[in-house]
């Protein structure tokens, strides 16, 4: 997704409210403007950044169990789409489909996406649909009837609080034909392999945490000094997450659209939450969200798990 914009109002009133809360904190949906995304690209390939191998290895062994979700007539879609490895795994694996549609909040993106898609598969109905997958998803009125099947791979789901994530898997159980998830997530481990994900010896992820200061500067017209900055990545026990901080290296301050903001030495801005699952705890929240765990595919060293997902008996509660 590519939330970039020049003099973004939006972007520069998160950001300083945030800045000026204690502690400091910026959403980390503004990591991934052009810069950023391109970054995240080169995070997935870096030999300590294990999910999205892993999570494409489980689906390649597991066609199988993914075919049952898949079958002729389902509509498939993605959410926080792909073009990429992964989704042409779940594409290859089926047959005949009634429709792909890609959920983006890029609207360059999705064009892409469904552009270098439909040279590759000539016969598949692919049906965009602009949005962001955290609010309500208007799926196209033709497909209304059709049984589908959602693909939320990534982990990306553990940038959500846990209410969040519940309420979002509760908006899509109320989908019309919704038949089953397709739901790729971390799971929990030890420290060590988790904090190096995501402090990787290269300084990749380092780059795409600072290039945030970067963005800053550029965009709402900061003044932040990018080497008085550094990259951290926190494993959190009692929330289950790494957490990814900017800490302060002296007491400074830096001007962010048109404010001072007082840094003290060893103060950080935390800038993502990337959550970590077991099976009972993605269970708990599926079940919040109406649904309940049906299969759940991992590899042999249980690092990453893709879990499906169908509609338990109860539907559910408001608000969910
Ligand atoms: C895109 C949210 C799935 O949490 O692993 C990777 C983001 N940040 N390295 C993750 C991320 C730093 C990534 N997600």
């Amino acid at each position: 997704m590519d939330t970039s914009l020049r003099d973004d109002p939006v972007f520069a009133a998160e950001a300083l409210d945030g800045l000026r809360s204690d502690p400091k904190w910026i959403d980390s949906k503004w990591l991934y403007d052009a810069e950023g995304s391109a970054i995240f690209e080169e995070i997935t390939q870096l030999p300590e950044y294990y999910p999205t191998r892993t999570e494409t290895r489980i689906l390649r062994e597991e066609v199988h169990a993914l075919q049952r979700v898949l079958a002729p007539g389902t509509v498939l879609v993605e959410l926080g789409s792909g073009a990429s490895v992964k989704t042409r795994i779940l594409l290859d694996g089926a047959d005949h489909l009634a429709a792909y549609v890609p959920v983006d909040i890029s609207a360059r993106f999705l064009e892409e996406t469904a552009h270098g898609l439909r040279q590759h598969y000539p016969d598949l109905d692919i049906s965009p649909v602009i949005a962001d997958f955290t609010g309500d998803i208007d799926l196209p009125p033709a497909l209304d009837g059709a049984p589908k099947t959602v693909f939320f791979p990534g982990s990306t789901i553990g940038n959500l609080p846990h209410d969040t994530a519940a309420a979002m898997l509760g908006r899509i159980r109320r989908w019309n034909g919704i038949g089953a998830l397709i739901l790729g997530i971390d799971l929990v481990k030890d420290t060590g392999t988790l904090v190096r994900a995501y402090d990787d010896s290269a300084g990749v992820t380092a780059a795409f945490n600072l290039n945030l200061l970067k963005r800053m500067n550029r965009e709402i017209g900061a003044d932040f000094d990018l080497s008085a900055f550094t990259h951290e990545a926190r494993w959190n026990t009692a929330h289950s997450r790494i957490e990814m901080h900017l800490v302060s290296q002296d007491d400074q301050v830096v001007p962010v659209a048109g404010a001072d903001i007082h840094f003290s030495r060893g103060e950080t801005i935390h800038t993502e939450n990337s959550r970590k699952y077991t099976r009972d705890s993605l269970a708990a929240i599926a079940r919040k969200g109406g649904w309940e765990i049906a299969d759940f595919l991992t590899d042999p060293d249980r690092l990453f798990a893709v879990a499906i997902l169908e509609p338990s008996g109860r539907s559910p509660g408001p608000g969910e």
